[in-house]
């Protein structure tokens, strides 16, 4: 059985058990207190702690997962993988033990047919019921089954949350070690005899933040099976990474490398594995960067890199980029079952180009920092680069380690794995760090208790601007503010890019306190408000501020046609990256591998405010997600949408899926108006643009700015461009003139200079001090003063805080008298040092104050000589 037959196969399993077919959901969980969906129950969490209602009782999916705890042993071993995926049944308050247990044994044995003399069975320590069953109603043998603590047979996906006992598969693989030693192994023991191939969890448990367990409301089963391990068994292969789940990108590997050897190399394995995982990453709205998914990512592609430029010395040597062609491959292979991979192949290979170009360069950047830290090791006979520098180079140049171990041992030196280990693990604290900051904020057990007793609010929103709700919650955050939650609610939380309305709390007519902000928590809207305190169960008049509401939705909107001729202008790679939409204007981040150019931004603007002008109709329409995604509606695959979506078509040219508020037409938008266009990161590009009453602000105050420019040209608006013209030509020439003029001065200066020049001894000197010239006026001034007096020797000095001193001999006085030496004199003077050559030289002192007396006893000096 194929990869693509065992998905098939397993769903229609358990449709026939009446479980609903759910798509995968994104690799970006909802659930905030995790980076990634590390499990097929992950997108469920809130069904399985009661909180939301499960829309059906049976699930089943197969559901792509990442984990990057074993990112070391990627490739290492047979198993390990960042990217893989889980087939799952799922029972919200629906059957239990007995069901999950006897469908999972149906389809191993009957379905795939596997020999039941090879399976074996774990159950938890104390679960008799799990036990009895698998021995007294499936059959199997008790010398066939196992009992295990907490380590093997507890399930949960964190600290706290829901969990359970659970029970596992395993198969006997027969691989006995290389001594026959695990001829007596059992399941649960060290070595690689038994695999686990499906884990069944009896979820009905809840762990609380004390440590202890209350039932939840319902029982559940969670049951995950790997499909890489499954597809091992089914094939017949000891490793996972030989199965068709992975074949043909690894002879894709081999071939853009120009691999010959048979046998798969830990590096192509790591290749393979980490580019199904970057591609899918990137595919669910991910982009490299340094911190959380993005730096996972990062992470990924800069591994796959490497592992290539180890296995192909060219790709090091000439940094040469490789992994985006076999992205193909990946969604060549994956694309059946996940269909997303085919719209996006363009931008995913567009986005790991672009990291691999920067990754070629931060290595030949590593290398040569590397061999810079090994001469001056060299330099100093130290025979071990110290774990600072190999940190650094890997952390901030993102240059592996196992290079850097290459090149230093190539060099006859050392570098301790150990101690960059030690490095490494502190930064993963700091990123999980980040991790809980992120939880901190999010997670809310308040909120999920306020849920479970009270639901959702009731937002009132799209329809009208006035509502009345009534006081749930009130709490002073003594911080100037209240957080209060109605039962109902105009005010629109923050969502989706939209900024949350704004607007007042009346009571009898009467303002009692002001709405700030509006945040959204698994459907409960939290105000936060100042004023007045307001009573709990008291009814309010809740009244969201019209003009704030309009600008923004006139915003909102204008993104959505944006999008589109952003699209349309700039081609299907477009993909939008992020959006904010506020009453002052909108910005609009999207993936683009260009420069835009100003033309280009033109013609964008220009077709937005066409479809403005053409003023179509908004239409708000309910729909279910799969008609709503193959009418071509666009969605943004990391968010994640219920069975019915809200889907704001802008009369069939721009379909979108989106809670936010929309103008009813697109006249009302005005004028759209781009303020800037830039780069914001690696391939991802910005538009800042405004529209309605700001866009006319604008016009008006650029309109101001011509005409006060024109008063000042003394011309009307229309005339100020020739005035300008005229008015530059004129400088021009007055510019020429003043530099003609100035050339004059200096020389006349020169002149007057020049005729301050004594006799002594039949030579002409001239000596004499300034003020605030610097060195090289003072050497300008020398020359030209010896070009007028032919024969002469000079000492100019000048005062700048500091003093500086020049001095200059013409040719036939050199024998006499010396530059160096007069300079030197008179700096000695004023606390400083300096000499030169005999015809020229200069010199500085502290001194700024004894410039004078300095060049009135160098005078007597040379009067000497
Ligand atoms: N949640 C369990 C696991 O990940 C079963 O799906 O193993």
């Amino acid at each position: 059985m194929t990869g693509n037959e065992l998905r098939k196969s397993f769903i229609e399993f358990f449709k026939s058990k009446e479980h609903k077919h759910f798509e995968s959901a994104s690799l970006i969980p909802d659930d905030k207190t995790l980076l990634l969906t590390v499990a097929g129950m992950v997108p469920f969490k809130s069904f399985f702690l009661g909180e939301k209602k499960a829309p059906y009782s049976r699930i089943t999916t197969y559901q792509k997962c990442i984990r990057t705890n074993d990112l070391e042993n990627v490739g290492v071993t047979p198993r390990h993988h960042t990217f893989f995926e889980m087939l799952g049944n799922f029972s919200f308050g629906d059957y239990f033990k007995r069901e999950s247990i006897k469908w999972s044994w149906e389809y191993i044995t009957e379905v795939l047919k596997l020999d039941p003399n090879r399976l074996y069975v774990s159950v938890y320590l104390t679960d008799d019921e799990a036990y009895d069953i698998w021995t007294k109603e499936v059959g199997v043998p008790e010398d066939h089954m196992v009992r295990l603590g907490d380590d093997d047979n507890w399930w949960s996906a964190g600290p706290i949350g829901s969990c359970g006992p659970c029970s596992e598969i395993y198969y006997d693989t027969q691989i006995m070690g290389e001594n026959n030693e695990e001829i007596n192994s059992k399941p649960g023991d060290e070595g690689n005899r038994f695999l686990e191939i499906w884990n069944l969890v009896f979820t009905e448990w809840n762990r609380l933040e004390d440590g202890s367990l209350v039932p939840l409301p319902e029982k559940n089963i969670d049951t995950g099976a790997g499909l890489e391990r499954i597809a091992s068994v089914v094939q017949n292969k000891v490793n996972n990474f030989e199965t068709d789940l992975f074949t043909p990108i690894i002879e894709n590997i081999k071939k853009i490398l120009d691999i010959k050897e048979e046998k798969i190399s830990v590096s192509v394995k790591i290749i393979a594995d980490h580019l199904r995982a970057s591609t899918f990453l990137i595919c669910d709205g991910v982009l490299p960067s340094n911190e959380g998914r993005g730096y996972i990512l990062k992470k990924l592609i800069r591994r796959a890199y490497g592992a290539g430029a180890v296995e192909n010395r060219d790709i090091f040597d000439n940094s040469l980029t490789f992994l985006h062609e076999i992205v193909d491959a990946v969604i060549e292979n994956m694309k059946e079952a996940y269909p997303e991979l085919e719209q996006k192949r363009e931008y995913i290979k567009n986005i790991i180009k672009s990291e691999e170009d920067k990754f070629s360069r931060t290595l030949k950047s590593g290398t040569e920092i590397l061999f810079e830290e090994i001469e001056k090791c060299k330099k100093e006979n130290k025979t071990k680069l110290s774990s600072e520098v190999s940190f650094k180079l890997y952390d901030t140049y993102g240059f592996p380690f196992e290079f850097t171990k290459l090149i230093v041992e190539n060099n006859q030196m050392e570098v301790s794995e150990e101690e960059f280990n030690i490095k490494l693990e502190e930064q993963v604290k700091r990123s999980q760090d980040s991790r809980v900051k992120n939880s901190d904020m999010i997670k809310d057990e308040f909120v999920d208790k306020f849920y479970k007793e009270n639901g959702k609010t009731l937002f009132t929103g799209y329809d009208t601007l006035n509502d009345y709700g009534k006081v749930l919650h009130f709490k002073d955050l003594e911080n100037g503010l209240y957080e209060v939650i109605f039962d109902r609610t105009p005010f629109y939380a923050e969502g989706g890019g939209q900024v949350a309305d704004r607007g007042v709390i009346k009571l009898d007519d009467k303002i009692v306190a002001e709405v700030k902000d509006v945040a959204k928590k698994s459907d409960v809207f939290i105000h936060y408000i100042s004023g007045d305190k307001l009573e709990l169960n008291k009814e309010y008049t809740l009244e969201v501020n019209k003009k704030i509401r309009n600008d923004i939705k006139k915003n909102h909107t204008a993104t959505h046609l944006l999008h589109k001729a952003l699209r349309e202008i700039l081609g299907t790679t477009v993909e939008q990256a992020g959006s904010l939409v506020n009453e002052e204007g909108l910005r609009f981040d999207f993936s683009y591998y260009e420069q835009v150019s100003p033309e280009q931004v033109e013609k964008i603007e220009n077709r937005v405010n066409e479809l403005i002008l053409e003023n179509l109709p908004v239409f708000i329409n309910y729909e279910n997600i799969n008609d709503a995604i193959s009418k071509g509606a666009m969605a943004l695959f990391s968010d994640k949408y219920g069975d019915v979506v809200r889907v704001v078509d802008i009369s069939g040219v721009s379909l979108e899926l989106c809670g936010g508020i929309h103008v009813s037409s697109t006249g009302e938008i005005g004028l759209f108006k781009i303020k800037s266009e830039q780069g914001k990161a690696s391939g991802v590009r910005r538009i800042e643009a405004i529209t309605g009453y700001k866009s006319l602000e604008y016009v008006h105050s650029l309109e101001k700015d011509i005409n006060d420019i024109s008063n000042k040209f003394k011309t009307s608006p229309a005339n100020l461009l020739p005035a300008i013209n005229k008015f530059r030509e004129e400088v021009k020439v007055q510019e020429n003139t003043i530099k003609d003029l100035q050339r004059r001065l200096v020389k006349f200066e020169i002149n007057v200079l020049t005729n301050e020049a004594i006799e002594i001894n039949g030579v002409k000197v001239l000596v004499k001090s300034f003020k605030d010239k610097d060195v090289n006026e003072l050497k300008d001034l020398v020359d030209r003063a010896k070009d007028i007096l032919k024969s002469c020797v000079i000492l100019f000095g000048s005062n700048n805080e500091k003093a500086v001193f020049v001095s200059g001999v013409t040719k036939d006085l050199t024998s006499k008298y010396h530059a160096g030496n007069i300079v030197k004199n008179a700096a000695t003077i004023a606390d400083g040092n300096g000499g030169g050559r005999p015809d020229f030289a200069q010199a500085g002192g502290k001194d700024g104050s004894k410039v004078k007396e300095a060049l009135e006893k160098t005078l007597e000096f040379i009067k000497g000589i």
